[in-house]
């Protein structure tokens, strides 16, 4: 049916600008509120909400319609913009200062009673939100994010555009790419036994882009990876993936920090670059973390050295080993920090990995510990002190053990004293850049060493011998830009010589054949010109989270994944029928094909 009333504006934008001219407008019935004679209804469109009031003395065919009205119903009204009569103006909404008696109403459609209140859907499970998403999206803050999310991908378009950058789109359904995760496959139809794979980010492509000649090539590009998911993690997500030509760290940590200037200043917060730099060894030693949040201090401190030389048979036979003792130091917390919260830290300490954590309170009227300060001379105690920067009234929290494990530890118990302490500037922006990863790492349950990045990455050039002897100390030309303590993105500086690569592979157990047969085409290109080249990608759905000032990044993307996967309003995944899984051949085996060898 077409309606007869024209829309002339939108609601969040009248104002006392319009006073006096007729408008028309459509939406949804927000709020109704019946007074008996006077009838309120607030309307709410995409741009915001305005009130419209139906007086039976003054129109009774539109005070009739009102009385039909429930919420959600869909209509279209016109009539004159009127100011609100004096003391009635609400100063909280920008349309408060204004009201519409329409002279015309029209019912579009009507709404179901609602399976949740959409005012007060923070009450509400988020599963119920998530079956009845296009009712969630309908609420103010659901709107609010997805129009931060635009904003900032289209300031993200025109930043890149400007600097030389196309945008290039690589295949969904394709090969698997080597990030670690497991892969999405789809069966082929066509080729029975075989499978794609839905990229888990487009890496080989735009590295096969630059060896093409594309020079600088973006892509606001969807990655799957089949990983178990967090609250800033889904199986599906968005990146902004970068890649250029002859360039070096400096010159992408540079195009990255002005692409993130330009994206914080959609929330009007003018960053100042170049963000601060720390190395990976760096940051794990002073936070545990390789994604430090900055926003507050309390940094681990190292008494290895103390452990070496002290009587305590428990640090020293640690630290003899290899290992390292290590503490946080709680201001004043020895007078405030009761055992019970003591207990729970242990506790936490213990679900992270740790033998134990033990503590000192440097209490004014004398020592309290879990046990061990009787073990320390006073000297000892000293020296403790001085290396931990603590003062009388502090509370050291130790942990000794395996340096991986210490940091491990440790920055899991900062976070935690930060969020529970108060002790995080939640108005601060600070972003930071952590480089020199290595290359390589143990991975204790492949039993194996595993790329930290991805195989593409480039070593140090001075660390190249360290491939063949010594893998594990080698640094790579990575780099991650962290945001309040999260990695918000990565990447580094490729390798652009197949020799190299190979040697990367080797690393990492992967043999020639393997090579060919995974990545042909990519050592391949390799050897046809491949220029110098390197990017790193941004997860936007992150960004845009955390600049929305949301903890969960379900709450930037339309028709997100559940904790298991599933998408409640499709209920996706679904089962497929006989018919399909025999059209697609699931279950018969590939045909044997001959090996690549060359
Ligand atoms: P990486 O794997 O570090 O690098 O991914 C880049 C960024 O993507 C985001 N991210 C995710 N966001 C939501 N859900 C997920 N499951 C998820 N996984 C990753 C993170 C991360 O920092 N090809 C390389 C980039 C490169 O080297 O250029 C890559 O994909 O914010």
């Amino acid at each position: 049916m077409k309606s007869e009333v024209k829309r002339t504006e939108l609601c969040g934008v009248i104002g006392t600008h319009l006073a006096g001219k007729k408008v028309g407008i459509a939406g949804w019935v927000d709020v109704r509120r019946d007074l008996g004679g006077l009838i309120f209804i607030e309307l709410r469109d995409a741009s915001g909400k305005i009130q419209l009031v139906a007086d039976p003395n003054r129109n009774k065919a539109v005070h009739e319609k009102f009385t039909q009205l429930r919420s959600e119903f869909v209509i279209a009204a016109s009539g004159v913009v009127s100011l609100r009569p004096e003391g009635s103006a609400n100063t909280h909404t920008p349309t408060g200062s204004v009201e519409i008696y329409p002279d015309e109403v029209e019912i579009l459609n009507t709404c179901r009673p609602l399976p949740f209140q959409l005012d007060d859907a923070s009450q509400v499970d988020e599963a119920l939100r998530l079956k009845w998403r296009f009712l969630d999206i309908r609420r103010p803050e659901m709107q609010r994010n997805l129009r931060l999310r635009h904003e900032i991908t289209q300031a993200i378009h025109r930043h890149l555009d400007a600097q030389g950058f196309i945008e290039v789109e690589t295949p969904m359904l394709t090969r698997a790419t080597p990030e670690g995760a497991r892969d999405f496959l789809v069966p082929s139809r066509l080729s029975p036994g075989h499978w794609y794979a839905l990229p888990q980010s487009p890496q080989l492509f735009k590295q096969t882009l630059m060896i093409a000649g594309i020079d600088r090539y973006y892509q606001v590009a969807r990655c799957f990876r089949d990983e178990d998911l967090r609250a800033d993690r889904q199986p599906e997500f968005t990146q902004i993936d970068i890649e250029m030509s002859f360039t070096d760290e400096e010159q992408v940590m540079a195009i990255t920090e002005g692409l993130l200037k330009e994206a914080f200043s959609c929330i009007a917060v003018d960053l100042a670059p170049p963000f601060p730099r720390l190395t990976h060894q760096d940051a794990m030693a002073r936070y545990g973390s390789d994604k430090p949040d900055q926003r507050f201090e309390m940094e681990l401190k190292d008494l290895t050295k103390l452990a070496l030389n002290c009587q305590f048979k428990v640090f020293r036979q640690v630290a003899e080993s290899g290992g390292q003792l290590k503490c946080l130091v709680v201001e004043a917390g020895a007078g405030k920090i009761s055992r019970k919260q003591l207990d729970l830290w242990q506790e936490f300490a213990k679900s992270s990995g740790a033998k134990g954590l033990a503590w000192i309170a440097l209490g004014k009227d004398g020592l309290r510990s879990s046990g061990i300060h009787q073990h320390f001379s006073d000297a000892e105690i000293a020296e403790m002190k001085s290396l931990a920067g603590a003062k009388e009234d502090d509370l050291l929290l130790l942990v000794a053990d395996k340096p991986k494990q210490v940091a491990n530890v440790l920055g899991r118990l900062r976070l935690k004293l930060g969020e529970e302490l108060g002790l995080i500037d939640t108005r601060l922006h600070k972003l930071l850049w952590v480089t020199d990863f290595p290359m390589f790492e143990y991975d204790d349950e492949e039993g194996r060493l595993m790329a930290v990045h991805h195989p593409f990455t480039s070593p140090w050039l001075e660390d190249l011998p360290l491939l063949d002897t010594n893998p594990e100390q080698a640094r790579s030309r990575a780099y991650d830009v962290v945001y309040n303590g999260v990695e918000i993105g990565g990447g580094s500086i490729r390798i652009h010589d197949q020799e190299v690569q190979q040697k990367a592979f080797t690393a990492i157990g992967i043999t020639r054949e393997v090579a060919l047969e995974k990545f042909g085409f990519l050592m391949d290109a390799l050897e046809f010109g491949a220029p110098p080249h390197g990017g790193l990608a941004l997860g936007l759905d992150r960004l845009v989270m955390l600049l929305c000032g949301g903890k969960s990044i379900r709450d930037v993307i339309a028709f997100p994944k559940t904790q298991s996967g599933s998408c409640l309003m499709t209920n996706a995944p679904s089962e497929a029928s006989a018919d399909q899984l025999k059209e697609l051949h699931i279950g018969a085996k590939p045909p044997a094909q001959p090996a690549r060898t060359q």
